[in-house]
């Protein structure tokens, strides 16, 4: 059953709601650092610091913890509670298989309070209307080599904007450091609004000579816009990939349960907690966030995506589509494992159950069963997911051995038609802005420090 959950008057905005919300953290940020700064949470070890400061509890992170056995959790909810509470677009309220949008998700990441519908219509609209790009961004998105990672085009396009921010100008010209979360916030609204058209900029350029994929509409969300961009909706011109109306209605509910679960993931892996440490030293968020998303485009990061799909289809072609042969797939992972390779798709930093997100984004699928039946990949990821972490588990190196999220989200996008695997770390970096983001506005309203922690040699640690 649902707790309740504070949501303001219908017609509060969400700067106002921040507002809002501003003083009480302000007054707890107070009395820890007043009070308990030298309370202990946690030890540091050698080993620790040696090894990528696992565990260590060193960085503040709000609206999101995970739990090593439950997975993750927004401000103490559950993935299935936000489902249910969470607004959905203004025209599918009704709709059983919609799925509550990414702006409801940034909202309540950042404020701690349920939006109305009415709030988040308006916040859809605003985002729209702060979706174009400058001439300059453009320009430069045309002047890359097609040839370029989009990863690398993501990032430029990100830090590009840079010349645009508010922060960066109020700084500038010096204003109080009470002040310095409204621009933080305003930027940060301005590049989750411009990421729709700078990622479907991006595949159009790499992948169709640049040609316009999508209608643009003013009224819808900002899911409908990015899958409208990338050539997904069965009213664009293009229609590229032959989508029916259904088909395109679902692959918009794709982008949009996609982008809301993989927004945040507490602050420690590397995008997030990269785009916290730029930040600490008042990069704006461009920057910040660029920074991040060099981090995602790290393979045992968010290019982990890419490598899924590739290792599935690669596997269904070895099977010779035989995926219901359980001993068959059981021989392909040994091959594997005993070739010291991994199972991309399996294990992760720190969960040690299943990841919720996994079992989210399977269950698209299998809702939609008739669009789904004759879809081996996907039977295959379920198959896989039931076979593989018996497998791990005889194994006995794999301290996780149940699916991630990539290992279910990759293959959904594949079957309406984005084959191209460089591109998810894409569409995952648009995804990932919305929780890195709401964090870094919350340093500034804090005031953290710039990050500053201490190193320390080989020799010293032997000693
Ligand atoms: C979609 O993006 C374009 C810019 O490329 C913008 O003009 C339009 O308002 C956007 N629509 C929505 C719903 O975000
Ligand atoms: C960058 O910002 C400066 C200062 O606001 C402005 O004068 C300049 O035209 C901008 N550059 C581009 C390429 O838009
Ligand atoms: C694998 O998938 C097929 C087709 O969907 C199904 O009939 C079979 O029972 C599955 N096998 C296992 C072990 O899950
Ligand atoms: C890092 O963040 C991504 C994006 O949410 C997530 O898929 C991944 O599981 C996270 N990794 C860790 C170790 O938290």
């Amino acid at each position: 059953m649902l707790r309740s959950i504070r949501s303001y008057s219908t017609h509060v905005d969400l700067k106002t709601t921040l507002q809002n919300a501003i003083p009480a953290k302000r007054e707890l940020y107070q009395y820890v650092k007043k009070n308990l700064a030298n309370k202990e949470i946690g030890q540091l070890t050698a080993g620790g610091t040696i090894g990528g400061m696992r565990g260590y509890k060193s960085l503040l992170w709000e609206a999101s913890v995970v739990d090593p056995n439950e997975g993750i959790r927004f401000h103490g909810y559950t993935i299935q509670e936000c489902q249910k509470f969470l607004p959905k677009a203004k025209d599918e309220i009704n709709d059983p298989k919609s799925e509550f949008l990414p702006e409801s998700m940034f909202w309540f990441l950042l404020t701690g309070n349920k939006p109305s519908q009415d709030q988040i219509n308006e916040f859809s609209n605003e985002l729209a209307l702060k979706a174009g790009l400058p001439d300059y961004l453009n320009k430069i998105l045309d002047s890359l080599p097609s040839s370029l990672h989009p990863m690398t085009q993501l990032s430029i396009a990100i830090s590009a904007l840079n010349n645009d921010s508010k922060f960066a100008k109020a700084y500038a010209s010096g204003i109080p450091k009470n002040d310095y979360w409204e621009y933080t916030f305003e930027d940060s609204i301005n590049l989750i609004a411009k990421l729709p058209a700078i990622v479907g900029k991006i595949y159009s350029n790499t992948y169709h000579n640049g040609e316009k994929l999508g209608e643009l509409n003013l009224n819808k969300d900002w899911s409908y816009n990015l899958s409208s961009l990338l050539g997904l909706t069965s009213n664009d011109s293009l229609n590229l990939n032959k989508l029916n109306q259904d088909q395109s209605k679902d692959v918009v509910n794709l982008v949009r349960l996609y982008c809301a679960l993989h927004g945040d993931h507490e602050g420690g892996n590397v995008s997030a907690h990269t785009t916290h440490l730029v930040g600490s030293a008042l990069s704006d968020p461009f920057l910040s966030y660029s920074a991040g998303v060099q981090g995602l485009a790290g393979p045992l990061h968010g290019l982990a995506a890419q490598e899924v799909v590739r290792f599935i289809v690669e596997m269904n072609s070895n099977l010779q589509n035989d995926i219901s042969n359980s001993t068959k797939i059981e021989e392909y992972l040994w091959g594997l494992l005993n070739s010291k390779r991994v199972i991309p798709g399996y294990g992760h930093g720190v969960l040690r159950k299943p990841d919720p997100r996994f079992e989210a984004m399977l269950q698209f699928g299998l809702k939609r069963s008739n669009e789904f039946a004759n879809d081996e990949l996907f039977h295959l990821v379920k198959n896989l997911s039931e076979i593989a972490p018996g497998v791990l588990k005889k194994h006995g190196k794999t301290k996780n051995p149940y699916p991630n999220v990539d290992s279910s989200s990759g293959v959904l996008f594949y079957h309406y038609g984005i084959k191209e695997l460089l591109f998810f770390t894409v569409i995952f970096g648009a995804s990932r802005s919305i929780g890195p983001l709401s964090q870094l506005i919350w340093d500034r309203v804090l005031g953290l420090p710039i990050e500053r922690p201490k190193s320390v040699d080989l020799k010293t640690l032997a000693q």
